[in-house]
């Protein structure tokens, strides 16, 4: 049997089109959750503050698997962090139950 190029190249081209349709997460709505919870008082978007930046958390977990649960787990369960100044504070968790709001601003985060 032989499959013909064009065919192959045309599903990848559907297969690729839908992945960046489905993936992107709601910008409107991650920035109003980072708003609410003063996120970006220690985050920038390309600039680190007390904490790292989100394009360098996008960096760090680029790639990786568990990217979505490591997130979701930071943003979930208070874990210790260090500030600039050398203090220690457990992160701030984010105030919202909606598990899919919390996935989408973590998809948001490693979109940067
Ligand atoms: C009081 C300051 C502060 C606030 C407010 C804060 N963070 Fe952080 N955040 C930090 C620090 C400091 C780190 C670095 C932790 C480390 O590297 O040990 C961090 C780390 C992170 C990371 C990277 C985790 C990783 O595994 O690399 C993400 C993502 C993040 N914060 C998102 C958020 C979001 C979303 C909010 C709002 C709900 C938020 N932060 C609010 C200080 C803060």
């Amino acid at each position: 049997m032989k499959l013909s190029l064009q065919t192959l190249v045309a599903a990848a081209a559907v297969a690729a089109f839908s992945t960046t349709a489905f993936a992107g997460a709601d910008v409107e709505g991650a920035k109003a959750l980072t708003k609410a919870n003063n996120c970006m008082k220690c985050h920038g978007i390309d600039k680190d503050k007390d904490g790292p930046s989100f394009k360098k958390t996008a960096a760090k977990y680029k790639g990786k698997a568990d990217a979505e649960s490591k997130l979701v787990t930071h943003l979930t369960t208070g874990p210790k962090v260090k500030l600039e100044d050398g203090s220690e504070e457990e992160h701030k968790m984010v105030k919202t139950k909606d598990m899919a709001q919390i996935k989408n601003l973590v998809a948001y985060i490693l979109e940067q």
